[in-house]
């Protein structure tokens, strides 16, 4: 087996990103070197408990851990109870952690991770705001040159928005972040709501998971069908959309992603449409390309790897 490809996973737990997690914790192919927290869907207090209760969980206590942004870099923190519970973590009751976070802060220690390690062979899979990868970029812009690839959960066209009619959670919450990720010049993919409101948690797939009859399949499927009821009301769809572990399974199976590598840029200006993720899939403006935008799944393959990776656990 070729060496594990060493990642990074940026991350503001909830139950979606719960999943990415397990799925990363799970897979032999991926070194995580660290997982770093912000504050998105609950503040960062809840997002780091969190992020440590699913390593526990994984039973993966060495994990290394590190608190990150407490805010956004310049809008206010908006949050999102209303889809994640007020742990950021409803639906199973999982345990006090007990493993440690680590000493260092996030941004320093993804500058100084990518810093050290060769150029290009450091991935950033970003699961929530880009608020720790956007201080990173200011902090030491040199870094950008250095990593190997951005895959990121985050924005939508064809979907529309989840938090405005225009903008998706992730990028609505730090724009400016996201408006820096994506003009640094380092290989991007994007996983929008285009691609993830196509792999929806069915009852069927929910149950797979359970019928494994793991602590960690059980948790996971206790977490889906919290998570899961949200979008269920909205969009009156039998399961809602998984967004997160589209990021990891991309780095585990990319075929199961089809896209385009076109311009996609942030508004950062305009209150009505703040956080749109204005991408060109048309190619009608002449912007110049700087990420590959998913937009198709293949849904079954994709709740097969996870589960199989789950009961792995
Ligand atoms: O819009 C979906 C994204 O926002 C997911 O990453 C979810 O966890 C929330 O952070
Ligand atoms: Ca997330």
């Amino acid at each position: 087996m070729p060496a594990a490809r060493k990642i990074i996973i940026d991350t503001d737990p909830g139950q979606d990103d719960a999943l990415a997690i397990l799925l990363a914790l799970a897979s032999p192919e991926l070194d995580i070197l660290g997982i770093t927290v912000v504050a998105g869907n609950v503040p960062l207090r809840l997002t780091l408990l969190n992020a440590r209760k699913i390593c526990e969980l994984a039973g993966k206590p060495k994990t290394r851990v590190f608190s990150g942004a407490v805010r956004p870099m310049v809008r206010d923190l908006v949050t999102a109870e209303e889809v994640h519970g007020q742990t950021g973590l409803n639906g199973p009751v999982l345990p006090e952690p007990t493993m440690p976070v680590e000493a260092q802060h996030a941004v320093d220690f993804i500058v100084e991770t990518l810093m050290r390690e060769p150029p290009g062979t450091v991935t950033l899979c970003t699961l929530g705001p880009l608020t720790n990868i956007g201080l990173a970029l200011v902090k030491e812009p040199r870094i950008a040159e250095r990593i190997q690839e951005i895959v990121m959960m985050g924005g939508g066209l064809f979907e529309g928005g989840n938090v405005t009619p225009a903008a998706e959670f992730n990028i609505y919450v730090d724009p400016h972040a996201a408006g820096l990720v994506l003009k640094c010049g380092a290989p991007i993919v994007v996983m929008p709501l285009d691609v993830t409101h196509r792999a929806l948690t069915t009852a069927r797939r929910i149950a797979a998971l359970r019928d494994l009859g793991t602590a960690p399949a059980i948790a996971s499927a206790e977490m889906l069908e919290f998570f899961e009821r949200f979008d269920e009301g909205k969009y009156g769809t039998d399961g809602g959309p998984l967004h997160d572990p589209c990021v990891i399974a991309y780095l585990l199976r990319p075929q199961l992603f089809q896209g385009r590598y076109i311009n996609v840029e942030i508004e950062t200006t305009s209150e009505l449409t703040m956080g749109m993720t204005v991408a060109d899939w048309w190619g009608v403006s002449k912007r110049q390309k700087n990420a590959t935008y998913m937009r198709d799944i293949d849904a079954d393959g994709f709740f097969a790897l996870l589960t199989e990776r789950i009961g792995r656990l």
